[in-house]
């Protein structure tokens, strides 16, 4: 999609549709679409009046300007009442005409700026949300569909300004909108991709294209180097896919120091079978996203180095598969991690926790001065917070709620949760360091706080995505599918956090 900026009047537009919003029981037309509504002849006027529209929050109504101005319609969208504004009504709106437009076959549009939004600072702002909703709304997942005849997309979308001297705040709010939305669109191919393409090898070449696309140092280690640094954990549940593991680390450098101020990692389980104690058989072709902490994580860093913060970002990704075989580790073995801390296997399901464990680790012997990872950790996470939330935990509340405002920014939700050390008692073990699985209990805490025994005291987030990475039904300007949840909350992250250290 190629994104434009215009100081023109929207009925002079070349486009072949023209999208305006309007609000909720605002019965008299203003600003804009007063001049549109004048050259049809009050017909949306009438239209509001009569109650056929309404414009609430997710409608979209098309009328016919039948050659009265340059675009040939105009689409009307809703966005609620005024007073229960937010960005995300803006993203979704965008989304939902766009989706309108792509149905009819429209490939070019023009989009009218509405002004005196609630809570939305400048123009910059206003056009990143509107570059978001579009981008969101222009995807979709048909790589493997053969016989597909409606696959149009947006091509062209030229953001209408009323005053010429804000054409570059608007230019500069665009691109990052674009690169918000299009790593988020990223991150969601990763996931939606079968586990037979998206193998570890796989994600290791993606990471590659974009180390390569953005001139970024690249480390893909084998199982030797992994062997030599006993990354054991990673390598247990590795063993028993005969694809081969890959441990990906890819650096951003935003500053001339040497060292690491954010360590992202990522959760990277290309298919969760749940190995020997193997997972009921349905829904367990869901499993595919499991890889959805990684993927996010490699996209993020393709933003960050695309928006270039002054902040140095490594992204650590231990791509692995579980699977049930011969080799496979199996209940009761107990594995030493390569913090020298012992396991003891009750699930082979549980095998999230233990790639994580090796590379929490490698990220503290980097150095890494803060470390957010992301996981489709737990069931039990989905249980507590369903598809809506992100489950935050952390070791320094104030760190997790820098993590929840770049959330919030994002419109993706996420909600702290306890730490209280006394659900350690649940992953307690008679013969090894720990247990790997601490019951039903409070199952989403006592996996966090199994990763935190492998983290120092350095501020860490884990953030649990196993019921936002990938959703069961369409929801505001998301599809069914990936999300790319958390994307661009650690886009936001990163952005934020140089600003401080600055
Ligand atoms: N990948 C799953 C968690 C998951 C569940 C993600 C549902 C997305 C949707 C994880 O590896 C897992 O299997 N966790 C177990 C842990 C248990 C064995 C202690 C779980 O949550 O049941
Ligand atoms: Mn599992
Ligand atoms: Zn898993």
């Amino acid at each position: 999609m190629e994104f434009q900026v215009e100081a023109i009047n929207p009925g002079e537009c070349k486009a072949e549709a023209l999208v305006v919003c309007c609000f909720e029981k605002e019965p008299k037309i203003e600003g804009c679409l007063k001049d549109i509504d004048h050259s049809l002849d009050g017909k949306i006027q009438q239209l509001i009046t009569q109650g056929e529209i309404k414009a609430k929050d997710g409608e979209v109504t098309t009328i016919h300007s039948f050659g009265k101005i340059e675009p040939q319609r105009v689409l009307i969208t809703g966005l609620g009442k005024r007073e229960q504004f937010k960005a995300d009504v803006l993203r979704r709106a965008m989304a939902n005409a766009c989706r309108a437009l792509v149905k009819i076959g429209v490939t070019d549009v023009a989009v009218s700026l509405p002004g005196n939004l609630k809570g939305i600072e400048s123009k910059s702002i206003l056009a990143q949300l509107v570059a978001e909703g579009f981008i969101f709304g222009n995807w979709s997942f048909k790589k493997y569909v053969t016989n597909s005849e409606n696959h149009n997309k947006i091509e062209k979308i030229t953001l209408l300004s009323e005053k010429q001297e804000d054409i570059a705040t608007i230019n500069e709010g665009i691109f990052k909108g674009k690169v918000l939305a299009e790593a988020a669109n990223f991150a969601r191919d990763m996931i939606n991709e079968p586990a037979n393409y998206m193998i570890p090898e796989q994600m290791a070449m993606v990471a590659n294209d974009v180390a390569k696309e953005n001139n970024l140092e690249i480390d893909v280690m084998e199982v030797e180097r992994m062997e030599e640094m006993e990354m054991e954990a990673i390598m247990a549940v590795a063993r028993g896919s005969c694809n081969p593991p890959k441990f990906i680390v890819i650096k951003y450098k935003g500053r001339s120091s040497e060292e690491v101020d954010l360590a992202l990692v990522g959760k990277a389980v290309t298919f969760d079978s749940g190995g020997i104690s193997i997972k009921p058989s349905e829904k367990m072709e869901q499993m595919k996203m499991d890889m959805a902490g990684g993927a996010s994580v490699i996209a993020a860093i393709n933003a960050i180095s695309r928006l270039k913060p002054a902040i140095n970002v490594v992204a650590l990704v231990a791509a692995v598969e579980n699977l049930p075989d011969g080799k496979a580790q199996r209940p009761g073995d107990v594995v030493k991690t390569m913090s020298g801390k012992t396991v003891e296997v009750i699930s082979t399901d549980a095998e999230g926790r233990m790639t994580m464990a090796d590379v929490l680790t490698y990220a503290g012997r980097m150095g890494a001065k803060y470390v957010v990872d992301v996981a489709t950790l737990t069931g039990a996470c989905v249980i507590a917070l369903g598809e809506v939330a992100t489950g935050v935990f952390t070791n320094k509340p104030e760190f997790g709620q820098m993590v929840v405002d770049a959330g919030e920014e994002a419109g993706e939700y996420m909600w702290q949760m306890p730490m209280f050390s006394e659900y350690r008692e649940q992953y307690k073990s008679d013969i090894a360091d720990m247990k790997n699985a601490g019951g039903r209990d409070a199952g989403a805490i006592t996996a966090a706080l199994f990763l935190s025994e492998f983290v120092g005291d350095n501020p860490w987030v884990h953030l649990d995505i196993a019921g936002t990475a990938m959703i069961s039904k369409d929801r505001g300007y998301w599809k069914k599918g990936g999300t790319g949840v958390p994307v661009r909350t650690l886009t936001n992250l990163a952005m934020n956090m140089a600003e401080k250290i600055k």
